[in-house]
């Protein structure tokens, strides 16, 4: 294999034409050879747009191209875990979306399908790979704020288009799924635990019937909780609050950082003269980027993905037990 990957894209989708496609063309460790769509013509306007070589009219002739070295997949959450598993018996290494699958036993079947064909797999939750994510994560890890209590998260956008998938029950959409996830996958992070309880509460749409605001608490074996609400139907709005023993940070710009823009994180600690408060400035990174180069080198250097696949079961594990108590 070449040091540069071979990527090849399952769908026209939004987030790949408008993200991920460019921060992989922008990468050291990769270029897009090839698109595929359900539909020629989409392939094709596509493949302009974005100076890719090979447009392909069905997913099944991209599994099949032996040029492609790893598969994108940013399909509906509901296809995610068909697909994934067609990569895996093609033995395509395969990066997927968020969230992994429409449910815990979905995503566990694909991991497994992968694990078993010694095939790499991952998750693409690229806001991990921000440095200020890692920076945060450091912090705690040491100390800054004591003995971590609390996690406060909330992800919220408007939604503009009825047809949209995260309004289709059938493709598993919902606020809890589309951008809730991240909300749990934080919490998750931060503690290093994954929860021993879990509640929520949910307004479902009248017509689309999928939660499109929701809210959850999630309490940890360690005494730490977490509590988040996520919409599709708000104000834009990401962000996370970490309350300790002996401090708290705030990250306002918390999981779609700009890769043109610096971000902060607010850190206040308490001292024996009352409190400091410091203001971090993190450079500008395309997380998009950060994630694509992490897969394309693990899949070069023959090691494991910077976060391991089975998290993305944990996560929906979670997400599972959020929605049952909220239709519950
Ligand atoms: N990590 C992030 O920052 C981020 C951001 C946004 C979304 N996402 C994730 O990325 C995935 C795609 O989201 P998106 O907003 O980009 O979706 P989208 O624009 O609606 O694209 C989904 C694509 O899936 C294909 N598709 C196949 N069967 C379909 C069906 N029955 N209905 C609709 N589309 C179908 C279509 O491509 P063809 O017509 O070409 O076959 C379509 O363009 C989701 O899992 C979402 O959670 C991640």
């Amino acid at each position: 294999m070449t040091e540069k990957i071979r990527w090849g894209i399952l769908s026209t989708a939004n987030i790949g034409r408008k993200r991920v496609v460019p921060a992989m063309q922008a990468s050291a460790h990769g270029i897009v050879t090839a698109v595929a769509s359900r539909n020629i013509d989409a392939a094709r306007e596509y493949t302009d747009e974005l100076g890719i070589a090979t447009a392909y009219g069905s997913y099944e002739e991209l599994l099949a191209d032996p040029n492609i070295d790893a598969i994108y997949n940013p399909l509906p959450n509901s296809l995610h875990a068909e697909w994934s598993i067609q990569c895996a018996e093609a033995g395509k290494p395969t990066l997927c979306e968020k969230p992994l699958a429409s449910d815990a036993a979905e995503a566990q079947m694909m991991v497994d399908a992968f694990a078993e064909r010694s095939v790499l797999f991952a998750e693409a939750f690229m806001y991990r790979f921000h440095p200020q994510t890692v920076q945060v994560k450091q912090m705690l890890d040491d100390g800054a704020i004591g003995d971590l209590l609390a996690v406060e998260a909330s992800f919220s956008f408007r939604l503009t288009r009825e047809d949209n998938i995260r309004l289709s029950a059938e493709l598993a959409g919902g606020a809890l799924m589309d951008v809730g996830c991240y909300c749990v996958n934080v919490t998750r992070l931060m503690t290093g635990a994954e929860p021993v309880t879990g509640h929520a509460v949910a307004h479902f749409g009248a017509t689309s019937g999928v939660d499109e605001v929701l809210a959850g608490v999630l309490k940890f074996e360690s005494g730490i909780v977490g509590h988040f609400d996520c919409s599709l139907r708000g104000q834009h709005n990401h962000r996370y609050h970490l309350r300790g023993t002996h401090g708290k940070i705030t990250v306002e710009e918390a999981f779609v950082m700009s890769p043109d823009r610096a971000t902060f994180i607010r850190w206040w600690q308490a001292g024996p003269d009352g409190d400091t408060y410091r203001e971090i400035t993190v450079p500008p990174a395309n997380s998009y980027t950060l994630m694509a180069d992490d897969f394309a080198l693990a899949l070069i250097d023959g090691r494991p993905p910077r976060y391991a696949p089975q998290d993305g079961v944990e996560n929906m594990r979670v997400i599972d037990m959020l929605l049952q108590s909220a239709r519950a």
